[in-house]
């Protein structure tokens, strides 16, 4: 079973990662995304609410699940027996960093490849900070989330302890 990993702070998740997740779910025989319990980042949803949120717009997709983790990517595949780290590249720019996490990883667990898939052009100058950017202004971000994560940053931006709605 070609197991591969899909890790991110997707605070929230995008059209653009839920591209990623599709492609990669006919690729490999199971997906696991892996939100990260950041600790550098200063995440608008709680890794709780992000998962949550997966799962509900990744539920159709059956060979797609949703963990958390924290600590080392590469320790985490490790444990998962995964085979291949997921990444979505959008532009050039993001190449070099890209570069040195790939490197890093395999030189921590040389039993795991990482795999680049060029994200959707129409989703490229896309990323979870510019989304909530747009949203905390009060612009529109239809078109690049999903209906009920739209919801839910309007939700959090009228209320800042805005909750994350259970179920579909
Ligand atoms: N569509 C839309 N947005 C995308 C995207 C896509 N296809 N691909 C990436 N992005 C966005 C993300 O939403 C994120 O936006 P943000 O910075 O506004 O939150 C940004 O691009 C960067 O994405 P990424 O590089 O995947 O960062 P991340 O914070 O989402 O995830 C980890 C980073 C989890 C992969 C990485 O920190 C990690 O592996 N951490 C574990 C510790 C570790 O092992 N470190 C390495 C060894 S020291």
């Amino acid at each position: 079973m070609n197991i591969a990993i899909y890790p991110g702070s997707f605070d929230p998740v995008t059209y653009g990662h839920l591209d990623i997740i599709l492609r990669g779910s006919k690729v490999f025989d199971q997906v696991i995304v892996a939100v990260l319990h950041n600790s550098s980042k200063n995440p608008l949803f709680t890794v709780e609410e992000r998962t949550q949120l997966l799962s509900v717009v990744t539920k159709e997709i059956e060979n797609v699940s949703i963990e958390s983790f924290q600590g080392l990517l590469a320790e985490y595949a490790r444990v998962k027996k995964a085979k291949a780290i997921i990444k979505g590249l959008r532009a050039i720019s993001d190449f070099e960093y890209e570069m040195q996490m790939a490197s890093i990883n395999r030189k921590l667990n040389n039993e795991v490849e990482t795999f680049f898939m060029m994200t959707n052009h129409k989703f490229s100058y896309l990323s979870s900070s510019i989304v909530k950017d747009v949203a905390r202004h009060g612009g529109s971000v239809e078109g690049l989330v999903p209906d009920i994560i739209e919801q839910e940053l309007r939700a959090k931006f009228a209320d800042p302890r805005g909750s994350t709605q259970q179920g579909g």
